[in-house]
């Protein structure tokens, strides 16, 4: 089953340049898809088509079965988007405050509200820093609360942007673990990452994207060879005829 279908998508800015150029992309429910390409190929405005942040100009966005222009509540439940900056995600005054923030905005009892905190503060190892101010946590811990908040709305999609831009070493394993293991728990992951180093022996499935365009859709033993002409640097494994090895190890 398709969770996400993408047809003929278009996106014109209120300038009148070209952010989205007739794309057509189909995502499998519990698939993990890498999108890739240079700065400014469009990949953070595609994610935002993924639940509402911005929509067509031309084509349709279907997420779950439902169109989001028809039906954009649906989508935003459906597709956890978590930005590439965790700061501007962050609006409670504590780390449980803050993952709180999401299922109290839809309106569930508090019972609700306090186990899917209790719980994805758990699944994100955030439990000991529960009473913490967010802006005090470390960029992977930042991060992962970013996850965290997302998760709480139950979304079949996590959409991640840059999930590892400005983390150090430690914080890219940290939140490389959890979107692992989200992932194995079933849910759909999408992510956008101009260096692929980090994730190169994860993703199942790798679209680049060249001046609003996909350039390259496919499997990352197909793909990779070919990246350099987009502008994305191939993994250095793939350089030195080595195969892939993850971040983890
Ligand atoms: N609000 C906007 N108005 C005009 N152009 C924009 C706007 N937002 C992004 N762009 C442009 O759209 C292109 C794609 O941007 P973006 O999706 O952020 O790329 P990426 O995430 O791949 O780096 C870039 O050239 C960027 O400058
Ligand atoms: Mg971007």
């Amino acid at each position: 089953m398709n969770v996400i279908e993408i047809q003929n998508l278009t996106h014109r800015f209120p300038d009148g340049s070209l952010g989205l150029d007739h794309i057509d992309l189909t995502i499998r429910a519990g698939s993990f898809v890498l999108i890739t390409g240079e700065n400014g190929s469009g990949k953070t405005t595609l994610l935002k088509h993924l639940n509402g942040l911005l929509f067509p100009t031309a084509g349709s966005v279907i997420i779950d079965g439902k169109g989001i222009s028809e039906d954009p509540l649906h989508a935003r439940q459906a597709v956890g988007l978590v930005f590439q900056n965790p700061d501007t995600q962050i609006v409670g005054e504590t780390v449980s405050e803050d993952v709180a923030f999401g299922p109290e905005n839809l309106c569930l009892d508090r019972n609700e509200i306090e186990k899917r905190t209790h719980d994805v503060l758990t699944i994100l190892k955030l439990l000991p820093l529960a009473s913490q101010r967010p802006h005090l946590l470390s960029g992977g811990e930042k991060r992962r609360l970013a996850i965290a908040g997302v998760l709480a709305m139950k979304p079949k999609v996590l959409a991640l942007d840059e999930p590892f831009s400005s983390l150090d070493y430690p914080g890219t394993k940290q939140v490389l673990k959890q979107i692992l293991s989200l992932h194995e728990s079933g849910h759909t992951i999408v992510m956008t990452s101009h260096d692929i180093e980090k994730i190169a022996a994860h993703a199942e499935r790798v679209v680049v994207m060249k001046k609003g365009k996909v350039a390259l859709d496919g499997p990352p033993d197909q793909v990779f060879p070919d990246l350099e002409r987009f502008g994305v640097r191939p993994p250095c494994a793939l350089r030195w005829g080595k195969p892939l090895e993850s971040w983890l190890i």
